[in-house]
């Protein structure tokens, strides 16, 4: 019965399909997607001044996500995949924005699955971490951490992650104080180095 069935698409959503190899999703009008450029990442990086020699078009990263539930369902998950694609401003290496969560006390989980990168994690007293990530590093990112992944390689670093949908992001925090760590391009090496 048809009443029967809507009740039933609600309850149970619909699956998506994640491509294993690649990250990205598909065959669900439901898939949302983002992009940060060069030109809306304005004091993100160390080198404003290598920032604004770039193209500001130039895309740094690009994500795809799947919200089953409304945005703040207590009790719900989401899915998505960022892209972050290989390049540096100055020294430093494309990056996203990073994030605190706003309800502070939801946790996440990144999964590598293609390229080289850094996952820098840093709590609120701003002592800070980074883990590598290869394809199939998989990280637990404990509630109350800030999070932000670098790609380090030369080809795009996409990662798959799962969150509360409740969860939200607090960008304001990382916009006002950075990260305590940044990761450089020293030579062909990545450097972490002390931001204070
Ligand atoms: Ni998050």
């Amino acid at each position: 019965m048809k009443t029967t069935a809507q009740a039933a698409s609600l309850e149970f959503p619909e699956p998506i399909v994640t491509d294993l190899q690649t990250g990205s999703m598909r065959e669900n009008v439901r898939i949302e997607r983002a992009s940060k450029t060069i030109g809306q990442l304005r004091h993100v990086f160390l080198d404003e001044q290598a920032r604004n020699s770039l193209d500001a078009e130039t895309v740094v990263y690009a994500v795809e996500y799947w919200r089953p539930v409304s945005e703040g369902t207590e009790g719900g998950l989401y899915w998505g995949n960022s892209t972050i694609y290989p390049g540096v401003v100055g020294e430093e290496f494309f990056m996203t924005r990073g994030h605190f969560h706003a309800r502070k006390n939801r946790a996440e989980y990144y999964v590598a699955v293609s390229g080289k990168g850094m996952l820098v994690l840093m709590d609120e007293h701003r002592h800070a971490s980074a883990q590598e990530m290869s394809p199939g590093t998989t990280h637990y990112i404990p509630n109350r951490i800030a999070h932000r992944v670098v790609n380090i390689g030369d080809a795009p670093l996409t990662f798959l992650a799962c969150w509360p949908s409740d969860a939200g992001h607090d960008y304001a925090t990382i916009d006002e104080q950075g990260f305590s760590i940044r990761v450089m391009r020293r030579g062909e090496r990545p450097e972490i180095v002390a931001q204070p």
